[in-house]
């Protein structure tokens, strides 16, 4: 891949968040032979070889979650994976009346024999997997009669534990609705070069797509931006300007659905619900990390945290959920910053309003609460965890060593701990402390 040095870049505390870089060449070709003169050094466009892409993809999982797709649709998506990554699809589709998940697990083994992939199954409603989970003491996610919950962000948690078994380094997610596979390879190789690219143990790469085709008049119309991530990216870059005294338009993937982090920086951040999450990363970074108030982890200060933004080449094409759909999921991210404990008040004023006169919430002066907030997946016991799910059928995929593992007991941050903690008025925090 060839793709350029970010031009700009924003930092908020320890985290650097890099602006969107452009690729040039989407396979820049091997590694350099010996007699192969390399280009300038300082270039402003780095190329990456094939084999370092790989080297990355190897230490991969890609998440794939899925809730009653077309199986055709999935199948396309499997196939724009790299061969080198562990493939975890995780599934919400219903079991009743008609077994969809049944149909759906034989039909992409069967498709994972050809691929020779041992492709990881599991539904996200198996009582195993609940069971696991209150043994190892992260129940957040479960219901009453622990089992995890209906939701995109249910699901990727499970996910992210399940890829931490693994033993892998890097974690990915890719929607299982996407028309084309050429675009799923493509996030993948840019969260591989995001992620080699990075010099800190906790980095993350979101993508920004290129376009997002649609039909206009009978005409194909590339539009450069989704609806919701307008008005998330514009708050998110408040949030930041109010406490840099800087404005700044650097976040341009609130909503990126598309993203890929390094495990350290996964099990350190929480969770909100449903289509919150993505938003949620930023704000739990900021929350947790910015060292506004308080940061616990000295090596997160030390390393810092790297956000990548990268801008794809293939058009985004996925299934067309509808308006309300569209008002949903900007709703949940624009309430995940609105309750922000670091949110000033004249931002809360404004996000109020925006969603008022966008017609997405009813009264001015307040929103519903309906986002759950979950903590980060770095407390629980692994151990525990591993033991419960050795005799499923993917057990022995599971291999991550644990012989010297204790239970974290570095705490994070809770978000608890936040609250009640006044959202400092002071402009340049940074360079006031
Ligand atoms: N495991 C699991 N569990 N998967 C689910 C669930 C669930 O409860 N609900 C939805 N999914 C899967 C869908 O099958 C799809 O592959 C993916 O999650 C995304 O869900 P969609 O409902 O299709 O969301 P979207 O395409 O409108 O939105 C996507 O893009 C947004 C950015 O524009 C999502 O990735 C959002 O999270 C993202 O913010």
């Amino acid at each position: 891949m060839r793709i350029e040095i970010p031009r700009e870049f924003e930092r908020f505390g320890p985290i650097m968040f890099y602006d969107v870089q452009k690729v040039y060449e989407l396979d820049s070709g091997l590694i350099y032979k010996k007699n192969e003169t390399k280009p300038e050094e300082q270039s402003v466009i780095k190329r990456i070889s094939y084999e370092s892409l790989q080297e990355i993809q190897e230490q991969m999982a890609i998440i794939v979650p899925v809730r009653n797709e077309k199986i055709k649709l999935i199948e396309g998506v499997l196939s724009g994976i790299p061969h080198h990554c562990q493939i975890i699809i995780v599934s919400n589709s219903s079991r009743e009346e008609v077994d969809r998940f049944k149909i759906e697990k034989n039909a992409l083994e069967h498709v994972g024999a050809f691929m020779k992939k041992n492709l990881l199954i599991v539904h996200q409603k198996d009582p195993a997997l609940g069971k696991a989970l209150a043994s190892a003491g992260y129940d957040y996610i479960l219901d009453e009669d622990g089992i995890v919950k209906n939701g995109k962000c249910e699901g990727m948690i499970l996910s992210t534990f399940l890829a931490h078994l693994c033993g892998k380094k890097y974690i990915g997610f890719i929607d299982s609705d996407n028309y084309f596979p050429g675009a799923v390879h493509e996030y993948v190789q840019e969260y591989s070069a995001g992620l080699y690219n990075s010099k800190s143990d906790y980095s993350m790469v979101r993508i920004a797509w290129h376009s997002k085709p649609k039909i206009v008049e009978s005409n194909l119309f590339f539009a450069k931006r989704g609806r919701a991530s307008e008005h998330t990216n514009k708050f998110l870059n408040q949030l930041v300007s109010h406490y840099t005294g800087y404005g700044t338009e650097i976040l341009k993937t609130g909503n990126a659905g598309e993203h890929a982090m390094s495990m350290e920086l996964a099990k350190n951040l929480d969770f909100s619900s449903g289509y919150s999450i993505e938003p949620y990363h930023f704000i739990s970074m900021f929350e947790r990390f910015a060292a506004i108030h308080d940061n616990p982890l000295p090596e997160i200060l030390k390393q810092g945290i790297e956000v990548y933004q990268i801008e794809s080449r293939n058009p985004h094409l996925h299934e067309v959920k509808g308006d309300e759909h569209v008002k949903d999921m900007s709703k949940a991210a624009l309430e995940v910053i609105y309750r922000s404990p670091l949110a000033p008040e004249s931002l809360k004023k404004e996000i109020l309003e925006d969603l008022f006169f966008r017609n997405i919430i009813e009264s001015k002066e307040e929103m519903k609460k309906e986002v759950v907030y979950y903590p980060a997946i770095v407390n629980c016991d692994l151990k525990k965890l591993q033991k419960e799910l050795q005799n499923q059928p993917y057990g022995d995929q599971l291999t991550l060593d644990l012989s010297k593992y204790k239970p974290s007991k570095k705490e994070g941050l809770k978000r608890d701990q936040l609250k009640g903690k006044p959202v400092p008025e002071e402009k340049n925090y940074l360079e006031a402390k």
